[in-house]
């Protein structure tokens, strides 16, 4: 693959996988990021002399922009990481998660579907639109439930969920339409280097090393299932290259965590890694009130991607997790600058009435 265009390539995934595709040479990258709070080009700073990095800051529902920028890199490929991504935001002001990711996919689609017709027959097959999707789309899980298939019936249960659900519709039906060649991935809690603290991870790890309470919805059972970020860019790009046009890939970690064990679990490696004396940063454990609508268990079934395209992870939780706390360590500048007064704004919206 000679280019690919990803969208999103700001944000927390988009950035590590942006990442990865220049250092280890996937492809030149155009890189369509709007900028919302959660992009940051701090994050992609040492690409600035790539002469095959490309950033340009616009929206994915901007079809006139898309289709120009389609003509003039001509990608053999698009990756869709562009969308609003936090629950609580999408309970508190839903409209940004239907205008971007239902109508800004809705538009990426239309761009792209012309682009590909315009194309010549060995390029309209080469061609690949791989939209990143989530597991939310499939719903809540009980304790005893199967995981999550490529053929669980999707239930969403959160304005973000239901947008990107919306989403993955548009795009199988851009598939069966159109005959666009398409690829989804529906994939578990992502947590590693460059994630906004605003996610459960990140801020538990920024609030125990400044000793802020360390905030717990209900009653901290709720389970997720939770992959290292760059075993979820890897992914993406094996499904790119090798994934059967048309169909979905789930991609998990099968690493099922109650929220009370993965705080826990961050408080024991910032016991070690900062330790303060007599003092342990479990004690700044707080259960706050619920969230609206809180999808109890989320499990992914990846035997699809590991059968077929031999996908594995790299990393087990526990590795992962002690390289994210020392990576948020080790990078107290990149901190500082996220955490800008429209952070500061969000936190004070999220938690103070709780
Ligand atoms: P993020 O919120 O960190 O980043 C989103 C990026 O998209 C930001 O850079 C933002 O500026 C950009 N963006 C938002 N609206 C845009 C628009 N209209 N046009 C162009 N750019 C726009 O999100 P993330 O956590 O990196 O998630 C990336 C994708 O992966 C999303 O589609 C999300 O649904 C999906 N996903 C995330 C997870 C996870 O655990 N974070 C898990 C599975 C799937
Ligand atoms: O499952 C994939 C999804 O994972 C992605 O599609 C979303 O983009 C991503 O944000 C993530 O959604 P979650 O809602 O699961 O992630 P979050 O980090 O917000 O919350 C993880 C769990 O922790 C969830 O059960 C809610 C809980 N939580 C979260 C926060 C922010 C808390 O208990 N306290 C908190 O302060």
């Amino acid at each position: 693959m000679e280019t690919i265009l990803v969208t999103g390539g700001a944000g927390f995934i988009g950035a590590n996988f942006v990442l990865k595709a220049r250092q280890q040479k996937w492809a030149e990258t155009i890189n369509l990021d709007k900028l919302t709070y959660a992009g940051n080009l701090q994050t992609l700073a040492e690409l600035g002399g790539d002469p095959d990095y490309h950033f340009v800051q616009g929206d994915i529902g901007n079809a006139e922009l898309v289709t120009y920028l389609l003509k003039k890199y001509q990608p053999q490929a698009i990756v869709n990481f562009a969308a609003e991504s936090h629950v609580d935001r999408s309970i508190a002001s839903p409209d940004e998660f239907i205008q971007t990711n239902v109508v800004g996919t809705f538009q990426l689609l239309e761009a792209s579907r012309f682009y590909w017709q315009s194309l010549s027959p060995q390029k309209r097959e080469e061609f690949r639109f791989l939209h990143v999707s989530t597991d939310e789309v499939y719903g809540s899980l009980d304790s005893a439930d199967p995981a999550f298939t490529e053929q669980t019936p999707y239930a969403p249960n959160s304005p973000y969920a239901a947008s990107k659900a919306a989403a993955d519709h548009l795009v199988r039906a851009y598939h069966h339409t159109y005959g666009l060649p398409t690829l989804t991935t529906n994939c578990s809690n992502n947590y590693g280097p460059y994630q906004f603290p605003e996610k459960l991870i990140p801020l538990t790890i920024l609030n125990a090393l400044e000793g802020k309470p360390l905030p717990i919805y209900g009653d901290g059972q709720n389970v997720r299932d939770w992959l290292y970020v760059e075993d979820h860019c890897d992914a993406i790009y094996l499904v790119l290259l090798q994934g059967q046009v048309g169909q979905t890939y789930n991609i998990g970690g099968e690493s099922e965590r109650a929220n009370l064990e993965v705080v826990e679990t961050i408080c024991e490696i910032v016991d070690r890694l900062a330790p303060k004396p007599n003092f342990r940063h479990s004690s700044l454990i707080t259960f706050i009130k619920d969230r609206p609508g809180h999808d109890r268990r989320y499990a992914i079934n990846c035997h699809k991607l590991k059968q077929e395209l031999g996908w594995q992870p790299k990393e087990n939780f526990q590795t992962g997790l002690q390289k994210t706390v020392e990576w948020y360590l080790s990078h107290s500048e990149w901190v500082d600058r996220v955490r800008t007064g429209a952070y500061k704004d969000w936190i004070e919206q999220n938690y103070s009435g709780r």
